[in-house]
This record gives C-alpha cells, structure tokens and sequence, in this order.
C-alpha cells in the first residue's frame, strides 16, 4: 500500500478532461472499520478481504494491534487474531486524533473485557462530531460511563439488554451499540438506528460470527445478547458507495459514456436518481452502473440525508456537478454544522456558490480555470479533483492527506479513464526557508 500522502504531495489535473471507459470501486472505508472493530468482539481469527489500502484502515490495524491483535496485511485482505485475554483496553490519543471512527472500539472492548479507555475524540473540519449518543445508549446498556481529562473511561462488568432511542441518527454510534449489545445478557432494542448499507454489512459479519440480529437497514435492531461468539472465517467488505458515487459524477461532469464495475446500484438510488434528473443517461445492472450524457445538464436541488436519503459524502462532488448545469440549483447540508469547507475553493476555480447557513445556491453553468486550491477535509478533497477535470488549463490540488484517508488511488483509477492527472511529491515548503536560512514561517 502506498505510503498516506505526505501533506506537500499535491495532485495536478490538466483540464478540460474527457473520460471513457470502466472503473471497479473499491471496498468501503466506511465499512471496513467497522468490521475491524468488530474483530475484537471475536475469539480467533477473522479474514477479511475487499478491504480498501487507505490511511484510515493502516490507523485503524495499528489501534487493533495498541490493544493486544495481531494484524497481518496483504493486498486487500486483512487477517486479524484477538488473543482470549485481550491485553489492552485503551484506544492511544494520538491514533484517536486522526482517525475519530477509532471511537468504535469503545462497544467492542466494554462487551469483551467489561472496559475501555477512549479519548474523546475532537471536532473535525465538518462538524463538533460529539458521540453523547454512543455514550447514552452505553450507559442505557449499564455500563458507567466517566468522561475525565478528556478521556472516556467505561466499565461495565456484564452489559444488559434495554431498549434505546437514538436521538440523531448516528451510523458509527449505531454500529458501537450493537456491537456492545451481542454479548449483553437479554434484548436490545435500538431505535432510530442508522440504515445505512455499512451497518447492514457490519451486521452481516457479527451474524456469521453467532450474533442474534434482526431490523438491519430499518430504523429498529433488535439483537438478542448471547453468551458467546464463534470464530467467523471470512468476511467480505461492501464495495464503497461513495467511491462509486464520486466516480458517477466525474462521468457526469467529463465524461462520455463510462462504466462504474463493483458497485450495488441499491446503494445509491437517491444518487442515481439526482443523475437522472440532472438529464445523465443511466443505465443500472446488477453489479454496475454506466452512465453518459443524454443532453444538456440541468440543475437539480439536493437535500443531504441520512441513508436512504441523498449522501452528505457525496454533497460537495454534487455541487462540483451544479456548477456546471444550466441554471441555480439548492444543496442544503443537514447532517454536519461546517460541510462546505469546499466552497471558497470552487470559487477560485471559477464557481459561483452563494452560502447561507445550510443552504448553498449554486449558479450554473459557470467556465471553471485551473488554479492552486487545496482541500480541507475527505471529501472536498475529491470535489476539487473532479473541478479540476471540468476547468481550463492546470488544476493542483494540496492537502492530499485528507484524500489518502478515504479513496486508494484516485488520480490512477482516473487516468485509467483518460483524466490528464498525476501526483507530484514536492519537498515541504517551509524546507527551503529552513535550508536557505530563511526566517521561519
Ligand atoms: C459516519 O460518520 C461516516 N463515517 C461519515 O463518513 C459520514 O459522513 C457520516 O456517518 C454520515 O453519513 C464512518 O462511518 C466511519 P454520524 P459518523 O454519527 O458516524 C451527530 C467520510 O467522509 N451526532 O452519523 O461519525 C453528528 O454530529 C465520513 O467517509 C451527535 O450529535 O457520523 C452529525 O451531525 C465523514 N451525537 C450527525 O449526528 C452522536 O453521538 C451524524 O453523525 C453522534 C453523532
């Protein structure tokens, strides 16, 4: 796997760009954590393949390794092996600060060894991302819960069934509820659970492993504590709705007619219907979507949601998309406070995005120009990528760090489609002042 992007390498993008051909997605991030997490619930060894080479999965296999596991990586399967007496309980600070779905270990290790040790984890460039839901229905479960020094410290000798409604929908905090509610003594009910694709597929490995779930993919779960779990042999991860997502709307954007292989297009009906309504040509199968123009794009408004609704992960690639159809489009952002972090970005490029609190105006179509932008969070990152394929001329794109954290190669799944795009690993700025004995910054 290819070395997390050091924050000075930057992508370039020559512009405006044509592309054609078939694409196959990889496994999902959000699905592969999850799933990793969940290998500490389980006695022996869990295979898992389909899993994606990203920053946030390295993360997440050090943390597994920081408790007791042992991890061994090769292509895109992972085999973990959770020792019966699982030395560690205390997920270390600085792997919470970069990756905070590190925070599922906290149901994990309260139903397997009775406590855990969390940091808290910080706000992030899209939101405050509290997990007072996750804690809720923890302590709802019997656990006691402290939160000191910024640390969460739970115990909980042996958790016991309840029934707990979710305040906000929460994908991981439904994920470290059900995971802590496998082993509890009696019934949990979960209501308000998240329904996304990822928590059904988390849901699936915990089956395999002798869990007792029923509702995945419905606003309730219900789980049945059992004494113990079995060893699962293998597990596969569910191709990456959002990878897939990003690659529909690049075809939207540049593209002639291509092929997104690997992906289930259930997943991402309301995309797929945004895409028709945008005048995209769609055309889905069992295991694929092709996509291409049928005439002008026309603008069409969005409301970000949770599953089944129209994905926040893919809100900024859409707005990308608005820029360039034939009139002004609405995006609103419901799920995270700050989520247009890429706004002032597309405006050097050329767009013209007028925000409102939740509510960005997006007026279209707008000639995008090359020019330096950089991002500021995962999925912006990607925004920008796909601006550049639209804008005239030499598009670069910094603060790749972000991008490594959720798509394993995107400028070479892009290339293959023709996009003019490459890395280039540039010394640390601030090195030259340093060498040349300029004045720090
Ligand atoms: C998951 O994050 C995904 N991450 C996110 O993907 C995704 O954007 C998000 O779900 C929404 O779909 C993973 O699955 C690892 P939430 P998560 O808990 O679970 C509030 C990406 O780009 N909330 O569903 O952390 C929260 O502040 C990432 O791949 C509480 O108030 O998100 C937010 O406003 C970004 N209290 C809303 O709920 C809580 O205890 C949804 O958050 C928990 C959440």
């Amino acid at each position: 796997m290819r070395e997390p992007g050091r924050s000075s390498d930057l992508l370039e993008i020559l512009g405006p760009a044509e592309l054609s051909g078939r694409v196959a997605v990889s496994g999902a991030k959000n699905a592969a954590l999850p799933a990793l997490a969940a290998s500490l619930l389980l006695p022996g060894k869990l295979e898992l393949s389909g899993v994606p080479q990203l920053a946030d999965v390295e993360t997440a296999c050090r943390l597994l390794e920081r408790l007791g596991s042992e991890v061994t990586r090769s292509g895109d399967r992972i085999l973990c092996s959770t020792p019966e007496d699982l030395p560690g309980e205390e997920a270390p600070l600085e792997l919470v600060r970069r990756m905070r779905a590190s925070v599922l270990v906290l149901g994990p290790l309260l139903a397997r060894r009775g406590q855990a040790r969390v940091p808290l984890p910080g706000g992030c460039a899209i939101g405050a991302r509290p997990i007072d839901q996750h804690l809720a229905g923890l302590e709802a479960l019997g656990a006691e819960i402290r939160l000191e020094h910024g640390w969460v410290e739970a115990r909980a000798p042996r958790l016991r069934g309840t029934r707990f409604r979710f305040g906000i929908e929460t994908v991981t905090g439904t994920e470290n509820l059900v995971m802590a509610a496998v082993l509890a003594e009696g019934t949990t009910v979960l209501e308000r659970a998240a329904r996304e694709p990822e928590v059904v597929n988390l849901v699936e490995l915990l089956r395999s492993a002798g869990a007792r779930i029923e509702g995945e993919g419905t606003d309730e779960i219900r789980i049945e504590g059992v004494p113990e779990l079995r060893p699962v042999g293998q597990h596969r991860i569910l191709p990456d709705r959002i990878e897939a997502g990003t690659f529909l709307i690049a075809a939207a954007l540049a593209g002639t007619s291509v092929r997104v292989e690997g992906i289930r297009s259930q997943d991402l009906e309301s995309v797929l219907l945004a895409l028709h309504d945008a005048g995209l040509e769609v055309e889905t199968g069992p295991d694929a979507v092709a996509i291409g123009r049928r005439g002008p794009l026309r603008p069409r408004d969005v409301v970000t949601a949770p599953h089944p609704g129209f994905p926040t992960d893919l809100q900024a690639q859409w707005m990308v998309l608005m820029s360039q159809a034939g009139g002004t489009s609405t995006v609103v952002e419901t799920i995270f406070e700050h989520r247009f972090g890429h706004v002032a970005e597309l405006a050097r490029l050329g767009a013209s995005i007028e925000v409102a609190g939740p509510r960005a105006r997006v007026q279209g179509p707008r000639r995008l120009q090359g020019a330096e932008v950089c991002a500021t969070d995962l999925r912006a990152s990607a925004a920008l990528v796909l601006a550049g394929l639209v804008a005239e001329g030499r598009t670069t794109v910094e603060g790749l760090h972000h991008l490594d954290r959720g798509y394993a190669d995107l400028e070479g799944k892009l290339a293959s489609l023709g996009a003019r795009i490459r890395r280039i690993s540039t010394p640390a700025r601030h090195e030259g002042l340093l060498t040349t004995g300029g004045s720090g910054l």
